[in-house]
């Protein structure tokens, strides 16, 4: 699809991967609505671009249903999703030490980055069946999710969030079957490390240690080269129903 002049809609581009996924689609002329429960970071992210945003839970399906509704009312209906909202959590499932993982934490990673993944994804999806398609192929839209490479080759201490993220995995194909005779598509993007807020909160040891896991670059990649991956991705209409890795050879 050409981008110019869509709707697209950006879960948890307050910060990090989803800003800098707003900044590239805006950049190649998209109409882009910031969803993001962190509301100050999300109006200056979108003021910068000169897109909109609306607080939203992911988690919280009348949240979703009442932002993806509020952008569609101020920038029409969204034909690109893009699903960067997402929650990290580093404690083992059980030690001597800090005892059995609580299941609170364990239930909001899960709620957040799986089933907000999943609500964002039915109301955007639902809002695109009957636009016209937008060429003569029948393309109606794109939803790409951000998973990680957790999802493949979690470390210590990321059972649930890799499971989170392994669940996005899963869900790529069947939604892709769901959406394909709407003309809709669906992508993931694995990344690797990337230089964003949430990544720094992990501790410097634990950060060299992954960067030696990268083949080349043995660096943190930047939100924008998401951006990049996702600009392709919308325009590229061959990828449907797989998972992109994009982690310098992360092993
Ligand atoms: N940074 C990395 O190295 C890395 C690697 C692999 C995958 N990821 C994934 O990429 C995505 C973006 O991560 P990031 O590093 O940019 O993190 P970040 O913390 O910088 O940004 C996440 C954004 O999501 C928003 N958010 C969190 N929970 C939300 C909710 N319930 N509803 C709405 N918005 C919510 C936050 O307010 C924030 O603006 C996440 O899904 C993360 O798991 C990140």
């Amino acid at each position: 699809m050409k981008i110019e002049g869509l709707a697209a809609i950006v879960t948890g581009g307050a910060s990090g991967i989803g800003a800098g996924v707003a900044r590239v689609l805006s950049g190649a002329g998209a109409k882009v609505a910031i969803l993001d429960r962190n509301v100050e970071p999300a109006e200056s992210a979108a003021k910068e671009i000169g897109g909109i945003a609306l607080p939203c839970d992911v988690a919280d399906d009348a949240s979703v249903q009442q932002a993806i509704a509020g952008a569609r009312d101020i920038q029409g209906p969204a034909r690109i999703l893009v699903n960067c909202a997402g929650i990290d959590t580093a404690r083992k499932i059980a030690s001597r030490k800090s005892g059995a993982h609580a299941i609170g934490p364990m239930q909001r990673v899960v709620d957040v980055n799986l089933v907000g993944t999943l609500s964002c994804c039915a109301h955007a999806s639902h809002g695109m069946l009957d636009l016209e398609p937008l060429d003569e192929e029948g393309e109606r839209g794109v939803l790409i999710n951000i998973a990680s490479v957790a999802a493949f080759n979690a470390p210590n201490g990321q059972a649930v969030y890799g499971a989170s993220k392994a669940g996005v995995v899963g869900a790529t194909l069947p939604l892709a079957r769901d959406l394909a005779r709407y003309g809709i598509r669906v992508v993931t993007i694995a990344p690797g490390l990337f230089d964003t807020p949430l990544a720094g909160t992990m501790d410097e040891a634990l950060t060299n240690q992954l960067l030696r896991r990268n083949l080349f670059p043995k660096r943190k990649g930047r939100p924008e080269e998401i951006g990049a991956l996702v600009q392709h991705i919308c325009e590229n209409q061959m990828l449907n129903a797989s998972t992109i890795r994009i982690d310098a050879g992360f092993f």
